[in-house]
């Protein structure tokens, strides 16, 4: 299965397109995807992933590293919940900057930073995660939670959240994986391929059906050794993993290399 194969078989369906249109087209429907299920994007990721979202990103924010007074970017912000969990950690010092293609998903997300008394220490920056309106080596962190599988060009995606973050700055995914266990893993594979895609379709009512793209999605996305590697290439170095619930999700954190160690190396 070729990542997003359902959504492209729709676009080239109608004309021939070079591969940057289908990307390009890719793109706009996703975006327009997440558009269609804004008000109950948060309420369903409650329901589905049984309330365990909110751990995983706190957990993916404990390991960080943050420290007091740190600049961070959160890119595929969405309604700015990893975004959140940073500036909560951070405790009224520094900045969370949360960026999104998506101008829906980030207007959810402004009452949600005003009811937790945050406007002053995250802002929402409408932009495309793969050209960053950021200076290179601007943040300390750049983060992303559950949004790296859904960029078209997934080398350029963590190549951009690279160059925006200082030497020795981290880059962090926390994204879906695939259990390592066998019998768990059937377990899981059968609610999260049939189960969840109808709860999904009944609850939004999506005409994206964007809970039958979540599974495939995931299932298409590299896995965790995978990643690493990917991340090895785009330039990172010490990359960690970390499990969460038996692998449903994976935490990679890896580092940008010191400017020294560039020279010598
Ligand atoms: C599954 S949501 C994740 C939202 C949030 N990070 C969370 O933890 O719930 C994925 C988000 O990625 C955004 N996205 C996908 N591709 C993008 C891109 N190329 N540039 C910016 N945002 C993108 C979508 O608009 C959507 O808001």
């Amino acid at each position: 299965m070729t990542r997003d194969s359902d959504l492209d078989k729709k676009i080239t369906a109608k004309k021939q397109l070079s591969q940057e249109e289908v990307l390009k087209k890719r793109a706009e429907n996703i975006k327009s995807m997440f558009a269609s299920i804004v008000r109950v994007y948060d309420f369903l990721n409650s329901v589905l992933s049984l309330n365990r979202d909110k751990s995983w990103r706190k957990f993916a924010v404990k390991v960080s590293g943050t420290r007091s007074n740190m600049k961070i970017l959160d890119v595929c912000t969405g309604t700015g919940d990893l975004a959140i969990s940073f500036s909560i950690l951070l405790n009224g010092s520094g900045l969370v900057i949360g960026s999104d293609y998506c101008h829906d998903m980030l207007r959810y997300g402004i009452p949600k930073i005003k009811k937790k008394h945050l406007e002053d220490k995250i802002k929402f920056v409408e932009a495309d995660t793969l050209k960053l309106p950021f200076h290179d080596n601007t943040f300390e962190i750049s983060a992303v939670g559950f949004g790296i599988r859904n960029v078209t060009d997934l080398m350029a995606g963590i190549k951009e959240m690279e160059r925006v973050v200082m030497p020795n700055g981290k880059v962090i995914i926390l994204e879906f994986s695939q259990p390592t266990n066998v019998f768990f893993r059937c377990i899981y594979f059968f609610y999260f391929k049939k189960i969840l895609p109808l709860i999904g379709k009944l609850i939004s009512q999506s005409k994206f059906d964007a809970y039958s793209y979540l599974p495939n999605s995931v299932l298409a996305f590299p896995g965790k050794l995978e990643l690493k590697r990917k991340m090895e290439e785009c330039g990172l170095v010490d990359v960690k993993i970390f499990e969460r619930s038996l692998g449903i999700v994976t935490i990679h954190i890896g580092k940008k290399p010191s400017e020294s160690s560039d020279l010598t190396s």
